[in-house]
């Protein structure tokens, strides 16, 4: 019983959740779905329906989601939007196609390169020096890349990780002119179509298939995602057939109700409640001394929207980094957060935060702050990490490796997948070569306390 234990001594600990899932452990949001989890841990009996053949109340329920969302057809998905991205590239591409992918795209993204025998080429983003963080998408290079290029799809992350919005719109329509299909991996960004406080929804700016973790932004319990098709360029019975493929025979009913209670709750009180914390959130921001990234520096700056619920905390400048304000704040505030790098903390807010939950959040932020002994920062040296590519992705995933350390690994070809975690976005991919200044940026994100998968113990696989 030591697992489940250990689970509730840290829920004990995590009092103000600024991570997901979304509904940040408030046992309130579900009503009575707490005392019948086990009553309704059904398997597919007279009355249950089934999630690969649905005829009533998943039906319905799918159908709500769609309603919700005004698209052409929704679907569950009780693996995340991992299963919903790798059903979406495989279903609507043959083996050896070429697809356009953004670089800093999940894990997911790049697996179904494997798993579909796919020729990827990257959209590659800029980083902005001024706010140590990733731009939105080049319309005019993406332009440029997608044409006479024969991509069957088009796949970007939108919102990402830190909030950042690409112009959908016009990513789609470029798309469309150049005959492919455009897939939003929208797992950051199933809350965007309850409000217009916030950016408008990809499936309401011309994207074809979007995905969406339902537990990220949303009261729902972690792995419910939904897939949105929201247009008839969408190959639908292959689309079904992966899903079918892909997806557990098993599905867990309670995963599932968790996502009927959600959407009551997002439209019984979610709606308001997420534009009073926006408000309260821009209130909040224009009283702090610039701890906080703000809206209006990210629309002047990256001339792009911003996610005003990826709360970015930012106490580099003056003194502390990112993974430092994580452990202020862990304690003694019991404030556990989302993500952090170097510059920036990510406290992730949902429909289900409270507006003293907010400000408890903000209060604690400025104390940190007040207390911050004087200390030297070095300026970061950022820079693009474009690895050369020397062996395709397919062929290193199948060619022998072996485990060096990192100090050694110096103009080796990467075995495997080298990501810091969180977001979970590739710095190197396998096939790719490993150069020094890789090595010196990985060694800093190791001292700096940055998890990074792909090093373990100062080991990385590199090919034979
Ligand atoms: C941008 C992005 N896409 C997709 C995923 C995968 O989503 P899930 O955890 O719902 O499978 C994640 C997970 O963190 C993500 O950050």
């Amino acid at each position: 019983m030591k697992f489940y234990k250990e689970l509730l001594k840290t829920a004990k600990k995590d009092k103000f959740r600024y991570h997901m899932p979304g509904h940040k452990g408030k046992k309130e949001i579900f009503g009575d779905l707490g005392e019948n989890i086990v009553s309704i841990d059904f398997t597919e009996v007279e009355g249950t329906d089934n999630l690969h053949n649905p005829k009533t109340i998943i039906k319905d329920l799918q159908n709500r989601l769609s309603e919700i969302y005004d698209t052409k057809k929704s679907y569950i998905l009780i693996n995340g939007s991992t299963v919903g991205l790798q059903s979406a590239i495989l279903s609507q591409t043959s083996p050896k196609d070429k697809v356009l992918i953004q670089r800093d795209c999940h894990k997911a993204v790049y697996n179904s390169m494997f798993l579909g025998d796919l020729n990827p080429e990257y959209i590659w983003t800029n980083f902005n020096k001024e706010l140590y963080i990733k731009e939105p998408i080049d319309i005019e290079k993406f332009e440029k890349k997608i044409k006479n290029s024969d991509t069957k799809i088009v796949v970007v992350t939108y919102p990402t990780y830190y909030g950042i919005c690409s112009n959908i719109e016009k990513i789609a329509e470029i798309t469309h002119e150049n005959n492919a299909i455009l897939i939003v991996d929208e797992a950051h960004g199933a809350h965007l179509k309850f409000s217009n406080q916030l950016p408008q929804a990809a499936e309401e700016l011309g994207a074809d298939i979007v995905v969406q973790s339902l537990h990220k932004t949303l009261p729902a319990f972690t792995q419910t995602s939904a897939l949105h098709v929201c247009s008839d360029r969408v190959d639908i019975v292959r689309l079904e057939s992966f899903l079918k493929m892909l997806q557990s025979s098993s599905p867990s009913y309670v995963l599932m109700a968790s996502i009927d209670k959600a959407m009551d709750y997002m439209q019984e009180k979610g709606i308001e409640n997420i534009e009073a914390i926006v408000k309260e959130i821009r209130t909040l921001k224009n009283k702090t001394e610039n701890l906080f990234i703000k809206k209006e520096d990210i629309e002047e700056i990256l001339k792009c929207n911003y996610d005003e619920t990826k709360l970015l905390i930012s106490l580099y400048k003056k003194g502390i980094t990112g993974a430092e304000v994580e452990k202020r704040l862990r304690d003694p505030y019991g404030i556990f957060t989302e993500l952090w790098d170097i510059v920036y903390n990510l406290a992730y807010v949902s429909p289900a935060d409270s507006i003293e939950d907010i400000r408890y959040l903000f209060n604690s932020v400025e104390e940190i702050y007040q207390n911050i002994e004087a200390k030297d920062i070095s300026e970061i040296e950022f820079e693009i990490f474009k690895p050369e590519k020397k062996v395709s992705l397919k062929d290193a995933f199948y060619l022998d490796k072996r485990k060096i350390d990192i100090k050694e690994a110096a103009n080796k070809i990467s075995g495997d997948f080298i990501i810091p975690y969180p977001p979970g976005i590739p710095i190197i991919c396998p096939g790719e070569l490993i150069e020094n200044k890789h090595v010196k940026y990985f060694e800093k994100l190791i001292t700096e306390n940055i998890e990074i998968l792909g090093i373990e113990e100062n080991q990385i696989s590199i090919l034979k």
